[in-house]
């Protein structure tokens, strides 16, 4: 946001004069006033209340290094080079870049809107500004590609752990990667995997995107919700809900990278959305009802001639209704 600087001042609900945000700004009145409309643009409410000044009266709720960092747990907090951006083309975008650059440490990219946000299968992510999370991290394995299995399920775990600590209820995770309420998807998990850096050592971009106060939204063709949705009592903090993502994240990279995939079956299946359900795959070729996961993360479907493993990426699964 071009004008983060005003926003803070106004974000305490109070009304200001262009005169005393000139001053502390150090700008002139109009170079105040052209901020105000730009800040509108931006999608803020701002009264300009005659005589008096201006009021913000819409919600904010800014993005925040400090906090991010302070909400993260100490002992990860100094592994992280967390990078946090008015706008970028797409935060994944941004953590290989980074890496690129000989980053230190581990890169965690948010940003307050991305303009090329990726979604799985060459989909758009819709990233309204100062809405939602975006959220990306480069994550290092030891082993080779091999490693992998279930990655990005673990992940969708990792994700469903912050959230149900923070209170929201009934999160179900949809196979591969998708994160929901009852009343649709809340995020998605990217995965994407970068070149072997060196014999076995392989690069993961984990990119999360989390709906948080996303209250409508062009171009989103399923039912989708929100944190704000899902728990309206809740004043939503995306810096506090980022810090219980990175966390989220580390203690389950930490766990996978020890022992893979096999401690996160049980805790994905029982998140399970299409559990029991009656399904499809391969365009109507597989038919029977949803029962889990494999070892290995392959969705499987109990048809009348046995259990079925469908592999991510190879189809899309449906609910038949
Ligand atoms: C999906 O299709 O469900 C996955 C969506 C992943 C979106 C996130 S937002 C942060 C990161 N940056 C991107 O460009 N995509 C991911």
């Amino acid at each position: 946001m071009k004008s983060k600087a005003l926003i803070e001042l106004l974000s305490d609900g109070k009304v200001h004069s262009g005169e005393s945000l000139a001053a502390t700004l150090g700008v002139s009145r109009t170079a105040i006033w052209k901020q105000i409309r730009r800040a509108m643009n931006e999608g803020a409410e701002i009264a300009t209340i005659r005589g008096r000044g201006y009021q913000l009266v819409s919600r904010v709720d800014l993005l925040d290094r400090a906090a991010i960092l302070g909400g993260i747990a100490a002992e990860s907090r100094q592994e992280l080079s967390l990078t946090v951006l008015d706008e970028v083309d797409s935060t994944n975008a941004e953590v290989v870049r980074q890496i690129a650059a000989g980053t230190s440490g581990i890169p965690v990219v948010i940003a307050d809107c991305q303009t090329a946000g990726r979604g799985r299968r060459g989909r758009v992510w819709q990233s309204p500004r100062g809405e939602n999370l975006y959220l990306s991290m480069g994550l290092t394995f030891h082993g080779g590609f091999g490693v992998l299995d279930g990655l990005s399920l673990a992940l969708g775990v990792a994700v469903a752990n912050a959230l149900e600590r923070l209170g929201v209820p009934d999160i179900g995770l949809k196979w591969p990667n998708d994160v929901f309420l009852p009343d649709g998807k809340l995020g998605g998990i990217l995965v994407e995997l970068q070149g072997e850096l060196e014999e076995g050592v392989v690069q993961v971009i984990a990119g999360i995107g989390l709906n948080v106060h996303m209250s409508r939204v062009e171009g989103v063709d399923q039912p989708w919700s929100s944190l704000a949705r899902a728990r309206p009592d809740v004043d939503w903090s995306r810096n506090q809900v980022g810090s219980a993502i990175i966390d989220a994240v580390l203690d389950v990279v930490s766990l996978f990278s020890d022992v893979g995939f096999a401690d996160f079956r049980e805790p994905w299946q029982r998140r399970d959305i299409f559990m029991g359900r009656p399904l499809q795959a391969r365009g109507g070729e597989v038919e029977g009802v949803g029962c889990g996961i494999d070892d290995a993360g392959n969705y499987q479907i109990r048809t009348p001639s046995g259990v079925v493993p469908v592999r991510a990426g190879e189809i899309s699964l449906r609910a038949v209704s």
